[in-house]
């Protein structure tokens, strides 16, 4: 990435302590967002995306505590500030968005108390220009008659509105930073678009870094510029949206992107991983993928992959490490050309299941020799050859 980074995140480690252990919840997690730019955060859930957008913004719950590594924002590390110098960067350097408009809003006081206090404190303008930017903001955010709206109270508002003065809150001490979780989840499908949408202009606007968490691939698909996938803890790919979306490189990602119908054609069921996340306490050896990963060899039952160069992303698995790859007798070369390889997954891989799922024959036999050598060299267990 040329752009100089806003947020940097470096090796995070986020543990919560407990009667039987330390359990370790975010592992050795690294990652950058420049200014104006959206990263998109997705991944089962427990995967320990919201405690990653906890960690950075300085609400991680106790006893859970950053364990390892640092979060720098313009430079300067904000992990280790105490607890006042921490709040004033988050009221005036983060905004936060969360899932449920009614915990960042506070039923007591009317909008406009709250848009205004947050605009005084942290910019040093008057009350009346504050009011004037809250009702602007408003107005931005798609409220309309904001000029009488902002004297009425969060629960005057419907579900979408309260997210949108939400989203105007986060926005008015105009942070650098804007961490959204889950921001419309909650809403109304039909509503949910046109919040996103909202989000991702404004920032834009302002060249405001977000940092997106969602279940929602469409969402991500819509907003972000480039996507981190986190699986029990750890990032396991991240790349440019369009290439983890179309090129995924990780065989989770791959299932991931597959259980979208509008990106998997012919998807049908095909595309559901199997079996679930593990549990913190029992996160295997090895790739925490393992058990459920199609493509799984010797090396993945021994060393835990790291982030390395795949494609035009990183990904964590050994499939693209040459050496375990020559030392299992195959070759990384298998997601380095061909896009349509990985998107195999699941037409090469259950075979028995494809064919009772797919009214397609699985493409390796349609007559592309290649497809053939990727079955061999990536499939069948080297003992088989
Ligand atoms: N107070 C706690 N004590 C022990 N474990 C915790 C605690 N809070 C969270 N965890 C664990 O940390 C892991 C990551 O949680 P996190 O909330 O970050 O997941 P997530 O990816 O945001 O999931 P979701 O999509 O469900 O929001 C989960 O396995 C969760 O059980
Ligand atoms: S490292 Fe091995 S088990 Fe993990 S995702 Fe890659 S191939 Fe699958
Ligand atoms: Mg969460």
């Amino acid at each position: 990435m040329t752009k100089t980074p806003l947020l940097e995140v470096r090796n995070l480690r986020i543990e919560f302590p407990t009667r039987r252990g330390t359990l370790v919840a975010v592992d050795d997690v690294s990652f950058e967002i420049a200014p104006g730019e959206v990263l998109g955060v997705v991944g089962e859930s427990g995967a320990g995306k919201s405690l990653t957008g906890a960690a950075i913004i300085g609400l991680l719950e106790p006893p859970g505590r950053i364990a390892g590594g640092e979060v720098k924002l313009a430079g300067l590390r904000i992990d280790n500030l105490p607890y006042d110098e921490m709040r004033k960067v988050r009221g005036r350097e983060i905004g936060a968005i969360f899932q449920d408009p009614l915990t960042s809003l506070n039923p007591l006081y009317t909008v406009g108390q709250q848009l205004v206090e947050t605009i005084t404190t942290h910019l040093h303008v008057s009350a009346a220009e504050a009011r004037r930017r809250a009702i602007d903001l408003l107005l931005a955010t798609g409220i309309p008659a904001a000029e009488r709206r902002i004297d009425h109270y969060p629960h005057q508002f419907s579900g979408g509105m309260r997210q949108r003065v939400v989203i105007a809150l986060a926005l008015a001490a105009e942070p650098k930073l804007v961490i959204a979780d889950e921001p419309t989840t909650a809403l109304d499908v039909s509503i949910q678009a046109q919040i996103i949408t909202l989000l991702k202009r404004l920032c834009r606007d302002k060249r405001t870094a977000v940092m997106l968490i969602t279940h929602d691939m469409g969402v991500i698909a819509e907003t972000a510029d480039r996507v981190a996938v986190m699986y029990a803890g750890r990032i396991v790919e991240i790349g440019p949206v369009a290439d983890v979306i179309h090129r995924p490189q990780h065989p989770y990602t791959a299932g991931l992107m597959g259980s979208i119908p509008s990106v998997a054609q012919d998807t049908e069921r095909l595309a559901q991983i199997e079996g679930s996340m593990p549990r913190l306490t029992e996160i295997p050896r090895g790739c925490a993928f393992h058990p459920r990963c199609p493509k799984t060899f010797d090396r993945c039952l021994q060393k835990r992959p790291d982030l390395m160069p795949a494609g035009t992303s990183q990904a964590a698995c050994w499939l693209h490490d040459p050496d375990a790859m020559r030392a299992a007798g195959r070759e990384a070369a298998y997601f380095e050309g061909d896009a349509s390889l990985i998107n195999d997954f699941n037409t090469v891989l259950p075979v028995d299941k494809v064919g009772a799922a797919t009214k397609k024959k699985p493409k390796y036999f349609d007559g592309d020799a290649s497809q053939i050598d990727h079955y061999k060299t990536i499939i069948r267990p080297a003992d088989e050859e």
